[in-house]
């Protein structure tokens, strides 16, 4: 029995339809390329949005003192050095236009008194530097980047009377094998989930924009599509992987009820809090450890605790330190048995902001601990602990293009690696997605002449 394949032919396929693919996506449409955007989920579903707290960029809004090298020092810092430094150094260059290019796709970010767009505290950044919409930031940039998609296909229904003639969506379509064609990138097979009917499509670029791995780990931020379909694919293909060793887990997931462990509960409430005393095991602070931690990120950590709003002395106060050292520190004091009830610890903002302010600034965490534990983060602390959240590893690209070993196959966001080293800060994923899906997106092949295992390097 012959099965029915149904055919597409398209200019570029991106896989994957969170921050990275959108943005990709509408790149390549700009550049006149018919472009599909597969999504494995229902449209808008993207663990981008776990990304609540903020996208990184330095536009120096709340402390003038901000300027992309400082950004770029410490996302190294962040990664212990083992990042891509070209990869780190973009980055840090492109998030602010990035970042306001949004706004003129539609996003509106919070605002400082003044006007300009809001920046918060972050773990490992050493200024204010996440432009935020509340506690939902990831949300906002797939509801901006959908409606940028949307608008592009009304002004191709103007122009043709078709309104899939440049950009076409497939939802629930699952991806499993990509295949070439002399060496380069021919294009893919998959499935549609709903009726398990076959779908090919021709293509001589494709962008990998999957996501990651959370989901393979019992306890995770993460939802049931992050199982690295992208990576597999790649390496399949023939491209290489590196860094997979580099899991992120948060410091910060719910541990109760058991149902909900592992849910994110985001950095902002260490951000905004000012980070003085928040974190407590049952009795004593969590004991992290400043001598790993250079002096200028570190802060003083005992009873004169830093402000971080200071201008010119910008010192972090250790809950504010990078990821992988506050989730060590949680992990330590539970295993030294200083733990909360639940096998967590307190993670306090009802003593450090009033009612009001912490329902405008967390909405979506006021809601999440009301609705799910029954805590009331207004008045009472919450229970936390580690949660795997992000992985650093992932398909090898060149820095500028995007592009891995394979011609044609492209990778950006969370399934690219290389850029974050092995930790990465809080806030840098949302840049890095709308930085490297623009760059992906473009199609350039690689202009280096250096493979990308070498570009790392030197
Ligand atoms: O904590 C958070 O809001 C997560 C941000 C991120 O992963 O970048």
């Amino acid at each position: 029995m012959t099965e029915e394949i149904e055919r597409y032919e398209f200019d570029v396929v991106v896989i994957g339809a969170g921050g990275a693919g959108l943005r990709a996506a509408i790149e390549a449409r700009a550049q006149g390329k018919r472009t599909a955007i597969i999504s494995k989920s229902l449209f808008g579903k993207a663990h981008t949005v776990m990304a609540e707290g903020g996208c990184a960029a330095a536009m120096g809004n709340v402390n003038p003192n901000d300027n992309w090298q400082v950004h770029y020092r410490d996302t190294m810092r962040g990664g212990k050095f083992l990042n891509n430094w070209r990869m780190a150094e973009l980055h840090a260059k492109e998030a602010p236009d990035r970042v306001w290019e949004l706004e003129t796709y539609g996003a509106l970010f919070d605002r400082t008194a003044e006007g300009k767009i809001s920046q918060r505290n972050f773990g490992g950044h050493t200024y204010p530097r996440l432009a935020h919409v509340g506690d939902r930031t990831g949300l906002e940039m797939i509801r901006t980047l959908q409606q940028k998609v949307v608008s592009l296909q009304q002004e191709d229904y103007a122009e043709t009377g078709d309104y899939e003639a440049n950009i076409r969506v497939f939802h629930e379509t699952t991806i499993t094998e990509i295949f070439k064609d002399g060496g380069r990138i021919a294009g893919c097979f998959g499935y549609y989930r709903k009726t398990g009917g076959f779908v090919r499509f021709d293509a001589p670029a494709i962008v990998l924009a999957t996501g990651g791995v959370g989901k393979s780990y019992q306890v995770t931020s993460n939802s049931w599509e992050y199982t690295g379909d992208g990576h597999a694919l790649a390496l399949r293909a023939g491209a290489t992987l590196i860094n997979m060793e580099f899991l992120q887990f948060h410091p910060t997931g719910m541990v109760w009820p058991p149902s909900v462990k592992g849910i994110l509960v985001t950095e902002s409430v260490r951000g905004d809090g000012g980070g003085a005393a928040q974190l407590r095991g049952r009795a004593v602070h969590v004991q992290l450890r400043p001598g790993r931690v250079p002096r200028a990120v570190r802060g003083d950590g005992g009873g004169g605790r830093p402000l971080v709003h200071r201008r010119d002395n910008n010192r972090r106060p250790p809950e504010l330190l990078p990821r992988d050292e506050v989730a060590r520190a949680i992990n330590s004091e539970v295993k030294a048995g200083r733990g909360s009830p639940h096998g967590g610890v307190f993670l306090d903002i009802a003593s450090r902001l009033s009612p009001e302010e912490i329902q405008k600034r967390l909405p979506s965490m006021y809601h999440q601990f009301k609705e799910l534990a029954d805590v009331d983060i207004t008045k009472e602390p919450m229970e936390v602990g580690p949660t795997c959240h992000y992985v650093m590893g992932g398909v090898e690209v060149d820095p500028d293009s995007a592009m891995s070993k394979v011609p044609g196959l492209f990778a950006a966001g969370e399934v690219a690696g290389g850029m974050h080293g092995s930790n990465r800060l809080g806030g840098n994923s949302l840049s890095d997605l709308i930085v490297f899906g623009r760059r992906a997106g473009l199609g350039r092949p690689s202009t280096s002449t250096r493979s990308p295992a070498c570009a790392r390097r030197c």
